[in-house]
């Protein structure tokens, strides 16, 4: 995230009454990605919750034209990248007892979509990945799972739909409830999972599509 974006968040977060701090990362390096789960550790003494957020949507290519470092952009980031978060929030968490960790998959893991090859492949390997993961550390207190959310009005979507006029109205016709989804639609989901409220769950990766893999 661009640093004036991360602290924008941090002052929105401190206005509510909140407290928050940015670390820049980038999610492709592994120093990096210990890095932001040593600051964290080191601000507040312990990690208790993640969520791992950060991707590339797909370059829009059919498989036969999408080049080896398109396809490694993606997945470096979408799959290698959340691995390396995983791996050093779990090694943060097993020492103080537990937490959980929330990683963000795609409705796209399920529902395939035109010229997305690349990104559908990283999101369901988020799938895959968790469910594993999930498996090594039941025992340990520590929960990880995934939420899969529709087509979602960000700036990814935003960008996308800029490029492409017909994006729009494509998209909201492959959701049952024929509209995006809002960034806080989504965030309820996550916040459910990282609470005591879902401590029986783990493994999971939870559609929050406007029913889009429901279809
Ligand atoms: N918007 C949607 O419709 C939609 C649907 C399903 C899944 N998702 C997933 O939700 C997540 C958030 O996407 P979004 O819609 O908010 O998109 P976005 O483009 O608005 O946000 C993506 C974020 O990832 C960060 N990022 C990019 N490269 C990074 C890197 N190398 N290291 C660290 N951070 C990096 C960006 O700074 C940005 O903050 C993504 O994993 C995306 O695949 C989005």
């Amino acid at each position: 995230m661009h640093p004036d974006a991360g602290q924008a968040v941090v002052r929105e977060i401190e206005q509510a009454g909140g407290e928050a701090q940015f670390v820049r990362t980038d999610a492709y390096l592994e120093d990096d990605a210990r890095g932001m789960v040593e600051a964290a550790v080191r601000r507040y003494g312990r990690l208790d919750g993640a969520c791992n957020a950060a991707g590339v949507q797909s370059c829009s290519k059919l498989v036969h034209e999408i080049s080896a470092d398109e396809w490694d952009r993606c997945i470096n980031l979408n799959l290698r990248g959340l691995f390396f978060c995983n791996k050093h929030e779990i090694a943060a968490m097993l020492l103080t007892g537990g937490g959980s960790i929330v990683n963000i998959s795609s409705s796209g893991a399920l529902a395939a979509f035109p010229n997305g090859s690349e990104y559908c492949a990283s999101k369901a390997g988020v799938l895959g990945f968790v469910r594993a993961a999930a498996l090594d550390y039941a025992t340990k207190g520590i929960r990880i799972n995934a939420v899969m959310p529709g087509g979602t009005l960000t700036p990814m979507l935003a960008e996308a739909m800029a490029t492409d006029p017909g994006l729009e109205s494509a998209i909201a016709a492959v959701h049952p409830m024929n509209r995006f989804g809002q960034p806080s639609e989504i965030a309820s989901g996550i916040c459910w999972l990282l609470s005591d409220g879902a401590s029986f769950v783990t493994g999971i990766s939870l559609p929050v599509d406007g029913g889009h893999t429901a279809v």
